[in-house]
């Protein structure tokens, strides 16, 4: 099978090229991902070798510059590519939009027109928007996103479902609730915390820290997306959680337990306009539908994590600074000509 996986440099799409490399070495790999701040060619570099892996950097919106990439005859795209910040797409809502949705687009035009046996879009649970004290979403959740980041998402969605009901394109959505584990970028709660705890410095958690979110191993959601690609139904979508819901304070307080740090570190700051108060996946059709189980429990899966950011702290120094793109430079720059 021949893959174009989209946003492979980024922390969820990183860990899927390690993992479906590993579990499928007879499958090709092709990685487009423009590289924008998030985007970490580090994060493959054990892999950028391999006869059945190629990164090109290229940008979702761009038609004409991914169309090479279609002609190499795809059969199966798996859009990963997006702005994933929350508190960015407050501040700056034009590039969600944009990548988002006129990416996604872009891509479903081209997945039609050259006729790919599969399009698979990694959405988020946030498209439901925010839950009360009780509940979980489903599939079948009406679609009410509260951030400008999760409207470009739903946006995204709907376009996917439009060109199924439209166009034939034959088509998959999983929406998945927060992963967390290696490589993922120090802008997002769990990474922030730590490298903060460990330079002891204040952690800031948003409002009361009692907003809750469902907590999965990045590798257990990658397993996911490969049953999906497989064996899913046409036109269908598929939620993905663990079962693991935790409030923001119970997750600071794991991080500064584990990292030996006092809790005085943490320091309440304003809260993020329109937080979503609490997320919660019904995962039950994924479960007997394709037979999907997480690998990982929280307990389990926060220690590995944990531990993985105290033996990677060169990676963290690199990513903070900005080294990676250096690193692009001096790899690609010259015979790339770029
Ligand atoms: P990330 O921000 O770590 O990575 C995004 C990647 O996309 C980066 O490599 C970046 O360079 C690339 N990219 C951005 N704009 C691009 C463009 N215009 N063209 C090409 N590449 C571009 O994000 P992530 O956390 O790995 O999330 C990946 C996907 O999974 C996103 O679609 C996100 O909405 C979804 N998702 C994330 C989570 C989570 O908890 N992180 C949960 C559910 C779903
Ligand atoms: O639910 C899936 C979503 O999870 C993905 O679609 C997004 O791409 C991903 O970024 C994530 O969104 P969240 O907004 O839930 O993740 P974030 O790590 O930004 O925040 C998690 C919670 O922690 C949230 O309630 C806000 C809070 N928080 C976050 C940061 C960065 C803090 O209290 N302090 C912080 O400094």
């Amino acid at each position: 099978m021949r893959m174009l996986v989209t946003g492979g440099a980024g922390f969820i799409g990183s860990n899927f090229v390690h993992y479906m490399l590993r579990e499928h070495p007879e499958d090709i790999i092709i990685n487009a991902d423009s590289l924008t701040y998030a985007g970490n060619l580090e994060n493959l570099r054990a892999v950028e070798q391999e006869p059945n892996y190629q990164f090109v950097r290229v940008d979702i919106t761009d038609r004409e510059a991914l169309r090479p990439l279609f002609e190499q005859e795809i059969d199966v795209v798996v859009n990963f590519a997006a702005e994933s910040h929350v508190d960015r797409s407050i501040l700056e809502p034009d590039v969600f939009v944009r990548t988002n949705i006129l990416g996604t687009q872009t891509l479903l035009d081209l997945a039609k027109e050259f006729k790919v046996r599969k399009f698979v879009q990694v959405s988020t649970d946030e498209v439901y928007g925010t839950l009360g004290d009780t509940g979980l979403f489903s599939e079948t959740t009406p679609l009410a996103a509260n951030s400008p980041y999760s409207a470009s998402k739903a946006g995204a969605d709907l376009l996917v479902r439009a060109y199924h009901e439209t166009f034939g394109l034959p088509v998959n959505i999983t929406r998945c609730s927060n992963n967390y584990g290696p490589y993922q970028f120090p802008e997002k709660l769990i990474p922030l915390m730590i490298q903060n705890a460990l330079a002891d410095k204040q952690l800031p958690v948003y409002g009361d820290g009692l907003n809750v979110r469902d907590w999965l191993y990045v590798e257990d959601h990658c397993k996911a997306i490969d049953l999906v690609i497989r064996e899913g139904a046409t036109g269908e979508v598929y939620n993905v959680g663990g079962n693991n819901e935790r409030n923001n304070l119970q997750v600071v307080r794991t991080i500064l337990q584990e990292l030996g740090k006092p809790e005085s570190l943490i320091t309440y700051v304003t809260d993020r306009p329109g937080h979503d108060r609490r997320y919660a996946i019904d995962a039950s059709k994924i479960r007997t539908q394709l037979g999907w189980q997480p690998k990982y429990n929280y307990e389990s899966g926060i220690v590995e994590t944990i531990r993985w950011y105290l033996s990677n702290q060169a990676w963290m120094e690199q990513v903070k600074s900005g080294g990676y793109r250096d690193y692009y430079e001096m790899q690609y720059g010259e015979r790339l000509g770029s």
